[in-house]
C-alpha cells in the first residue's frame, strides 16, 4: 500500500493526470510547498531580479508578491484556477499590484511578452527529465526571456533520491542548459516546506542532513 506522499509524488510525477493533480492538491488545502513568503535563497539574490518579471507556476503567488513588494512588475502564471485566485486575493489584501494569470507553462511559446527575469520555484522538476515537456518548457522559457535576460531556478536535486523523487544531478542541469544558456552560479540549498507537511513526513524536514535543492541562476545568451 502506498503512502499519501508516495501517492503525492506519483500525482505530480505522471504528466497526462499532473493539472488535475495539482488542481486537488490545492482543494485538499496546505500544500508541502505552501510557506507564505519566497524560499529563502530569493530572497538572498533579491537584488539581482529586474523587471518585468515572471513567475512561472506561481502558486498562491508568495514569491510575485515578494518581488512586487519591492517595486518590481510582476506577472504570475499558474495553470490552477484556485491557486490564481488565491493570490489575487492576497495581492488585494496586501494592496500590492501583481497580473497573475491562469496559463499553463507549456504555452509560453504562443505568448507575445518578454520579460528580464524568471523565476522557477519548483516547476522545472516536475517536468521529467527525458519527456518532450521539459524541452517545450525550455523552448518557451527562450521565447518570452529577453536575451541576456536570467532564470532564478529552485529545483529538486539528485540528493533527494531518498525521498521518491528524481531530481536533476549537476551534469543532468549543465547538458539541459547547453544551448544558449549560461548557467552563472549553482549551488545546493535548503528548501523550506508547509510545517503541517513536515509534522507528517518528517523525512522531508529541510533541515535534516545536507542541503538538497538547486539554486541556480541561469542566463539566457544574447
Ligand atoms: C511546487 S509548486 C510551487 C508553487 C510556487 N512557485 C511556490 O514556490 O510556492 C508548483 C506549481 O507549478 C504549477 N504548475 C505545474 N505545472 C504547470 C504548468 N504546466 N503550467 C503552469 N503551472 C504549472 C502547479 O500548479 C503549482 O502551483
Amino acid at each position: 500500500m502506498k503512502t499519501s506522499n508516495e501517492q503525492l509524488m506519483e500525482k505530480m510525477k505522471n504528466h497526462e493526470s499532473v493539472q488535475i493533480g495539482f488542481t486537488k492538491i490545492y482543494a485538499d488545502g496546505n500544500p508541502p510547498w505552501e510557506i507564505g513568503k519566497p524560499q529563502p535563497p530569493f530572497e538572498e539574490i533579491a537584488d539581482q531580479v529586474m523587471s518585468p518579471v515572471l513567475d512561472c507556476g506561481c502558486g498562491t503567488g508568495n514569491t510575485s508578491l515578494f518581488f512586487a513588494d519591492r517595486g518590481l512588475k510582476v506577472t504570475g502564471v499558474d495553470f490552477v484556477e484556485e491557486a490564481i485566485l488565491q493570490a489575487r486575493a492576497k495581492a488585494d489584501e496586501r494592496n500590492l499590484s501583481v497580473e497573475f494569470l491562469v496559463k499553463d507553462a507549456m504555452t509560453l511559446c504562443e505568448w507575445d511578452k518578454c520579460f528580464a527575469s524568471i523565476i522557477d520555484s519548483g516547476l522545472f522538476h516536475i517536468f521529467d527529465k527525458d519527456e518532450l515537456g521539459l524541452k517545450q518548457y525550455l523552448k518557451g522559457l527562450t521565447h518570452v526571456l529577453k536575451p541576456g535576460g536570467r532564470l532564478f531556478l529552485f529545483s529538486f536535486s539528485d540528493k533527494m533520491e531518498s525521498l521518491g523523487v528524481d531530481g536533476m544531478t549537476k551534469q543532468e542541469l549543465y547538458k539541459t542548459f547547453a544551448d544558449g544558456w549560461e548557467i552563472e552560479s549553482l549551488k545546493l540549498v535548503r528548501g523550506e516546506c508547509n510545517p503541517i507537511f513536515v509534522a507528517e513526513f518528517p523525512e522531508w524536514n529541510p533541515n535534516n542532513g545536507e542541503p538538497k535543492m538547486w539554486f541556480a541562476i541561469i542566463r539566457r545568451k544574447e
